[in-house]
């Protein structure tokens, strides 16, 4: 079968290796902005063009390509899907008026309230150059400012962590210079992401997912993509309730069948949920139209289904009918980024990578050049330990990391017992 992949970053790696595993002969060709070493040794062709390029269609096509694979959003606020699907091709990724749950913050609250999704913050959307903000950041007392469209995880700030009640007023002004945005309640409380594959109307659910967006040990330092993630060898992490993960799944649901009626398009490709365990029960902090990076990381891995088959099932409406399900095993990811990563990093930096012993190596931002791996200024390369504990699968992820050498850090805390005991208390107080 011949699959094209759209991205290069670790998430497509991991995507790129599930493809490869696959019983359906796969012949592999990718479209990524840089020679990343691990998509590319798995290609039979690559193309180096931006992942928003429409000339992906032309490669695709002259590839006689069978079925696409979105990894990053931003091909699917290009409408690359939809072009694809227009030349013939079907796409397991949704189309740019489904995928508007991801980079339309504005478009997605609003649609919450009007098909009764539940899991929505208090909120309210104001129009670039729209006055009122003040007013309102004053009644909710305590609140995020987001811009509407998309910022790669970095313009989102929340009061408390980025600035106080006079600093949240100035940033809301600021940006509503250049764009929408939407004002919410602040929500306290511990975060997790399901993921899931869609066709439409059936969804396959991966286990929870918990990622560390701060840059810094203890949850300090700027906001990141994400340095790490893990997740426990069962659906739910240790501080969750079960009622955390059937509601996140039902919000889910409900959020596919609703796309269909509002948009006239089904939904097909993988749709990630991000969720706020909170004293009150669980709350929607933002749906994405892809897999999260690290978060594929975690999960594709498990899968215990041929990739192609479930990607195959998206496209052709089908997943209602195939049993979907992942190994019961914990699985922790760490990224290694260049020094002064996200602020000032180090670009251009060579890494090399020695015996990374059990831990399996994802890479993400780096390019190949003259048989030497180079840091773009992003995340780099990413380590998964993978055991029965998240205890060990972190040990396994840390040995693993001691074997990259560059300019390179790390969070040494993702999966340790101390900071799940953290999150744990941390629940437990909430709920107290
Ligand atoms: P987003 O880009 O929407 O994922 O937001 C980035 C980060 O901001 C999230 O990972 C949360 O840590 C935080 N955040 C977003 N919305 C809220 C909210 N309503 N309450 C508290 N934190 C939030
Ligand atoms: N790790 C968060 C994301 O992919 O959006």
């Amino acid at each position: 079968m011949r699959v094209l992949l759209v991205g290069g970053g670790g998430r497509e790696h991991a995507i790129a290796e599930a493809i490869s595993r696959s019983k359906r002969d796969p012949q592999l060709y990718a479209a990524m902005s840089r020679k990343n070493p691990g998509i590319a040794g798995l290609c039979k062709d690559f193309i180096l063009i931006k992942e928003t390029d429409p000339a992906i269609v032309h490669f695709a096509v002259k590839n006689k390509i069978e079925l696409a694979v979105t990894g990053p959003e931003t091909p699917l606020a290009a409408g690359i899907p939809d072009m694809l699907w227009d030349a013939g091709i079907p796409v397991a990724g949704p189309r740019k008026l489904a995928a508007q749950i991801e980079f339309d913050k504005a478009w997605t609250r609003n649609f919450m309230k009007k098909y009764n999704i539940s899991g929505l913050p208090g909120f309210r959307v104001f129009r670039k150059g729209q006055s009122g903000t003040d007013e309102y950041i004053d009644e909710l007392g305590d609140v995020v400012i987001k811009p509407a469209g998309l910022t790669g995880g970095k313009g989102v700030k929340v009061m408390g962590d980025h600035f106080g009640i006079e600093g949240a007023k100035i940033y809301a002004r600021e940006v509503l210079k250049k764009d929408d945005i939407v004002i919410e309640e602040r929500l306290i409380g511990e975060e997790f992401t399901v993921q899931a594959f869609v066709d439409g109307s059936a969804l396959a659910f991966a286990p929870a997912v918990q990622d560390h967006k701060r840059a810094f040990d203890g949850d300090k330092g700027p906001n990141t993509g994400g340095m790490g993630s893990y997740n426990d060898a069962k659906d739910i992490l240790p501080f969750m309730k079960d009622s955390d993960y059937s509601g996140a799944k039902k919000i889910m649901s409900d959020a596919v069948l609703a796309i269909r009626k509002e948009t006239g398009i089904p939904y097909q490709g993988i749709l990630y949920g991000q969720f706020m365990a909170t004293a009150k029960g669980i709350s929607v902090i933002e749906f994405n139209a892809r897999f999260g990076d690290p978060e594929a990381m975690n999960v594709i891995p498990l899968l215990d289904n041929d990739f192609l088959d479930v990607c195959m099932a998206v496209v052709t409406g089908t997943l209602g009918e195939t049993k979907v399900a992942f190994k019961k095993q914990a699985t922790v990811c760490k990224y290694a980024v260049p020094e002064g990563y996200p602020d000032e990093p180090v670009k251009d930096s060579v890494v090399e990578i020695g015996s990374t012993r059990n831990a399996h190596v994802f890479y993400s931002s780096v390019y190949e050049k003259d048989g030497k791996v180079f840091t773009t200024g992003s995340r780099a390369v990413a380590v998964l330990g993978t055991a029965s504990t998240i205890h060990e699968a972190e040990k396994i992820a840390q040995d693993g990391l001691y074997a990259l050498k560059g300019r390179l850090y790390s969070r040494r805390d993702i999966g340790t017992e101390g900071l799940i005991r953290k999150r744990i208390q941390h629940m437990e107080e909430l709920r107290a």
